[in-house]
């Protein structure tokens, strides 16, 4: 019996000492919530996923828990043995773009059973009637991330420690104490970075510390407070645990590791470097920002694409243009027109190249073939009367003027454009071989036609226009081999842009009057190049060609020559093969003299020739004797910046007329030569 007895008593002895003993040990880890989770009982939506604890999934108005289901039990201790030590680690994850809330508790409760209490600001811990009440039994350490002003809450970030009530009897903004640097330095619980925290109690003292993942413990404490736990629970147990809560502000609250002993001594450390990591929640945004971005970048590129395009164009098409152009609007042409229209001036298209510049033909959608010329000028003074001018006599209306369609100005260069002439000019026909030789009547209508075209210029329109450039080269042939004057004025352009006045003269060796060196252009300098054109027209041969003989050299004196000796239809072009009208070409020949006569009063302007080439009135008496008939000009040559006086002329001037190359087709002066009346 005694025996049995003492059985019994041992056993209830080794009963209460695995009790005791397991009770004075609670002690365990979570490093992570893989292994062995039995001893958690969860409520809520709480789960274990992927190794953490999850207690909130960032929906609204949910209030979950964890405790470990064996409660801590301190019954045995006097108030000031009672100790524990705990460090876990949380994240508080927010939805992207938003606040997020509420917040996470470490909880000893006399009670694993809170599902009575509310979500939101109660963080599943209270709800109203609870909240505040000794018989709640609660002690909890919030990590509130929800300024709640009804709880005297002192922001939106903070840590706080409750006694049976959401009004913490102290709290403080989440920071911790960095023992590096010495000083404090403020946490944000709501980062989504996993946050460490330690709880230890000892000696009636409660310490929360926190620190960012990875960090040392911090020597100092954020939160110490002197706590009565046998005043909380009477009963002195309590389990022990976590809450976590969301309202309309929401988030995904995680536990990933936790440790739990009664001492902090034996308290074993997390195995920080292994616990779970924390899903961030995929953010629609982030990628939505990033095709943003993308798509800015992109615009970015095609915004510079478009923009060096633009200013590639600008440059390319650049002009300038000036405000006393305006009332020449119309006439206008954008230099970006005129590039398509000649499919930027493709050498293809060139129709040929001179002393002014370049002839391109183009393609106008309206207005048909084209032909452009490309002046380039290096100063823009003077531009504007020449412009003036040259508009002026776009508005000339004959039906033997090339038609001057408008014009173009750019940096340097000014562009013309008229009307694209199918047939060419009369040289071509006459000495480039390329063309078939024109008939006599074809020859004979080409000078009626200019000599009509030419009256008009001089006393046609409002005012007198002159041509100041009349050679077989500017005469221009449409289909229908009518003539048409065209490049009127355009001898008073120069390269250099600068001698676009009334002194400068610019014509083309054996068209140009004597006179012209001393009293300047005027209808009868024209009146004389139209001679020497006739000649050409009837000779088939240039007014100066230094290949021939010298007494053939001249046109104006062999033709007088030949008429001297009697036979004046021996200057005929030989092309012809003698099918003419003699009387005819006698007129046209003698007519061409007299136009050329040295002495301006002599020459008849361009109504009585009209007359006499129309037969409508006879030539007036004169013979190859006549004062100033037959009679040379000097030959200018092409010498880079000549500067002659009008003394000098004469002389310096013929005597180096034998060098003048031959293969320079038009003869072609374009330099400026200044008078010397002012000199
Ligand atoms: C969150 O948990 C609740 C309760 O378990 C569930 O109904 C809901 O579908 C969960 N939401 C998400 C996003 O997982
Ligand atoms: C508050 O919770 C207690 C239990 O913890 C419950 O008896 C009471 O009905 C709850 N009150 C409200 C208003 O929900
Ligand atoms: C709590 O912190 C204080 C210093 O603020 C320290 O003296 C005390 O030992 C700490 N107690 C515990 C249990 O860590
Ligand atoms: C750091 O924070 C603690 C707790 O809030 C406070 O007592 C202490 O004075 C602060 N120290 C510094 C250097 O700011
Ligand atoms: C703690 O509270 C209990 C019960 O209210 C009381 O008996 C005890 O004296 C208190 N201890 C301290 C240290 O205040």
């Amino acid at each position: 019996m005694a025996q049995r007895f003492h059985l019994f008593l041992f056993l209830i002895l080794f009963v209460n000492l695995i009790c005791f003993s397991s009770q004075q040990d609670l002690s365990f880890v979570y490093n992570g919530f893989n292994q062995d989770r039995t001893n958690l009982h969860l409520d809520g939506s709480a789960k274990f996923q992927d190794g953490l604890l999850q207690l909130t999934n960032a929906t609204t108005q949910q209030k979950d828990h964890a405790f470990y289901n064996r409660p801590f039990d301190f019954s045995s201790a006097s108030s000031h043995s009672i100790s524990f030590s705990t460090h876990f680690v949380c994240a508080l994850v927010p939805k992207p773009r938003s606040d997020g809330g509420h917040g996470i508790a470490f909880v000893l409760s006399s009670s694993m059973d809170l599902t009575q209490a509310d979500p939101t600001q109660y963080l599943g811990l209270f709800n109203i009637s609870t909240n505040g009440s000794p018989s709640s039994h609660v002690l909890a350490i919030e990590l509130d991330t929800v300024l709640s002003a009804e709880f005297d809450d002192i922001d939106k970030n903070h840590v706080g420690i409750d006694e049976n009530s959401l009004q913490s009897v102290v709290s403080a903004s989440a920071s911790y104490y960095s023992d590096r640097e010495g000083k404090n330095k403020s946490l944000k619980l709501l980062s989504g970075d996993r946050i460490q925290v330690w709880i230890d109690y000892e000696d009636t003292l409660l310490n929360v510390t926190l620190a960012p993942f990875k960090n040392q413990k911090p020597s100092k404490p954020l939160l110490s407070r002197t706590i009565n736990l046998t005043a909380i629970f009477p009963d002195r147990k309590a389990f022990i645990g976590f809450s976590a809560a969301t309202g309309s502000l929401i988030s995904y609250q995680y536990i990933l590791g936790w440790s739990f002993s009664r001492s902090r001594v034996l308290l074993q450390s997390l195995d920080i470097s292994n616990l779970p990591k924390v899903p961030r929640p995929k953010k629609p945004d982030e990628t939505s920002h990033l095709l943003i971005a993308i798509l800015v970048l992109l615009a970015i590129v095609v915004i510079a694409v478009l923009g060096g395009f633009y200013i590639y164009r600008r440059k390319k098409y650049a002009e300038v243009k000036e405000p006393w152009e305006k009332e020449y609007g119309p006439l206008r042409y954008s230099y970006e027109s005129l590039c398509k229209a000649t499919r930027g001036f493709n050498k293809d298209g060139r129709l040929g190249k001179g002393g002014f510049g370049e002839v391109y033909k183009g393609t106008l959608p309206l207005l048909g073939d084209i032909a452009v010329k490309r002046l380039s000028h290096g100063a823009e003074q003077g531009m504007k009367q020449f412009v003036a001018e040259v508009v002026t006599m776009g508005t000339l209306q004959h039906k033997n003027l090339v038609p001057l369609l408008g014009y173009c100005r750019r940096k340097g260069e000014l562009l013309l454009v008229s009307k694209y002439m199918e047939g060419g000019s009369v040289d071509q026909y006459l000495f480039h071989g390329d063309k078939p030789p024109l008939s006599w009547s074809q020859r004979l209508a080409i000078l009626r036609d200019i000599a009509s075209a030419l009256c008009y210029l001089h006393t046609g329109a409002s005012q007198v226009v002159l041509h100041r450039d009349i050679k077989a080269s500017n005469i221009m042939l449409n289909g229908n081999l009518q003539g048409f004057l065209g490049d009127f004025g355009m001898a008073r352009f120069d390269d250099h842009g600068a001698n676009l006045s009334a002194t400068a003269a610019v014509g083309t060796i054996g068209y140009m009057a004597l006179e012209l060196t001393s009293t300047g252009t005027s209808t009868r300098t024209d009146v004389y190049a139209y001679g020497a054109f006739m000649l050409e027209v009837t000779c088939g041969r240039r007014p100066f060609d230094p290949e021939l003989p010298v007494e053939k050299r001249h046109l104006v004196k062999w033709v007088c020559e030949c008429w001297r000796k009697g036979s004046i239809l021996n200057a005929i072009d030989t092309r012809l093969r003698g099918k003419f009208v003699p009387g005819e070409v006698e007129i046209v020949l003698k007519l061409g003299l007299l136009c050329t006569s040295i002495v301006p009063d002599a020459r008849p302007n361009m109504e009585q020739v009209v007359q006499y080439i129309n037969r409508h009135q006879r030539l007036p008496e004169f013979s190859p004797d006549t004062p100033g008939i037959g009679v040379s000009t000097p030959v200018l040559m092409g010498i880079p910046s000549l500067a002659i006086t009008s003394s000098s002329v004469a002389s310096s001037v013929s005597a180096r007329s034998a060098s003048l190359s031959s293969a320079n087709n038009s003869m072609f002066i374009s330099h400026t030569i200044i008078y010397g009346d002012g000199r």
